[in-house]
């Protein structure tokens, strides 16, 4: 039962060109509303990461328009921009945390935004931050590694930290370049459960670049392809048929390959 929905995220014939002259974003479309969890697939250097970074500045737009909520991206500077970037979390492959502090210092990170510098500077966090920091790592079942070293964590662990940092950041979105393609499959599935979780718990938005298309078919409710910088599909997952993955792929995939095995661009088109 479809109720009105609301767009968070907007992208009106953007193109991104860098400074080289590469054009890897190209006329690209989208409306992205409250609640969804959409995998973006291509090939690797289709233009994923550039997307997914444009929508926190990054990787600033060259040209077209770009709205987050009411917000208009290529606009933002300072303070409104610090503000942009707090609602938007963000989740990498190398998990990104800081390898030599807790796990819950890492955490504690997500509320920085919110608080005076100085503190911070200090590390000096109010008892409700620490809760809520606290609260976050037990959503994820890590709480019992709330003093460890971050990087004595496995792999997984260490995902879970970097999404406990983007809950305790209160983010409403997630953006996430490729979260699970360093982990190992039984990882992945329950990194992947975690995403569903907080997608279906909580309501926040998802976008993650993946690697795996059956995992991306399984989990997501949209898929994004992207070929050459170009949306060549966008779409439920139920339609994503042979003919759409080689219109995103230049060709059929093998069961190997649609499990995350490195799509081999000489043999493809
Ligand atoms: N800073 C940059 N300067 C020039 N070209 C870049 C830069 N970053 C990425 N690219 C190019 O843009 C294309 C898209 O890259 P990227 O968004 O990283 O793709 P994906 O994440 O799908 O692998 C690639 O051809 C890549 O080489
Ligand atoms: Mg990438």
């Amino acid at each position: 039962m479809e109720t009105s929905k609301t767009v968070v995220i907007q992208f009106k014939n953007v193109n991104k060109t860098y400074p080289n002259g590469f054009q890897a974003l190209k006329n690209v479309n989208l409306e992205i509303y409250s609640g969804e969890f959409i995998a973006i697939i291509g090939l690797s250097g289709a233009g994923k990461s550039t997307l997914l970074r444009s929508i926190n500045k990054m990787h600033p737009i060259t040209s077209g328009e770009l709205f987050v909520g009411q917000s208009d991206v290529s606009k933002l500077q300072g303070k409104e921009l610090r503000l942009l970037r707090r609602n938007i979390g963000m989740v990498f492959q190398s998990f990104n945390l800081v390898k030599r502090s807790t796990v819950l210092a890492n955490v504690l990170n997500g509320r920085v935004a919110y608080n005076n510098k100085f503190l911070m500077f200090l590390g000096i966090f109010s008892q409700k931050d620490k809760i809520r920091a606290l609260e976050s790592l037990d959503d994820l079942g890590i709480l019992d590694k709330a003093y460890e070293r971050a990087d004595r964590l496995s792999g997984g662990q260490q995902q879970r930290v970097a999404l406990s940092r983007a809950l305790t950041q209160e983010s409403t979105i997630i953006l996430a370049d490729e979260p699970v393609a360093s982990l190992d499959p039984i990882t992945t599935i329950s990194v992947m459960d975690d995403f569903s979780k907080i997608n279906k718990k909580l309501g926040i938005t998802i976008i993650a670049n993946m690697h795996h298309v059956d995992l991306a078919l399984k989990y997501a409710t949209r898929i994004i392809g992207l070929k050459d910088g170009q949306v060549v599909y966008d779409g439920p997952c139920s339609n994503v048929t042979d003919e759409v993955i080689t219109s995103i792929y230049g060709r059929s995939l093998t069961s190997n390959e649609k499990l995350g095995e490195a799509v081999n661009e000489e043999t493809t088109s």
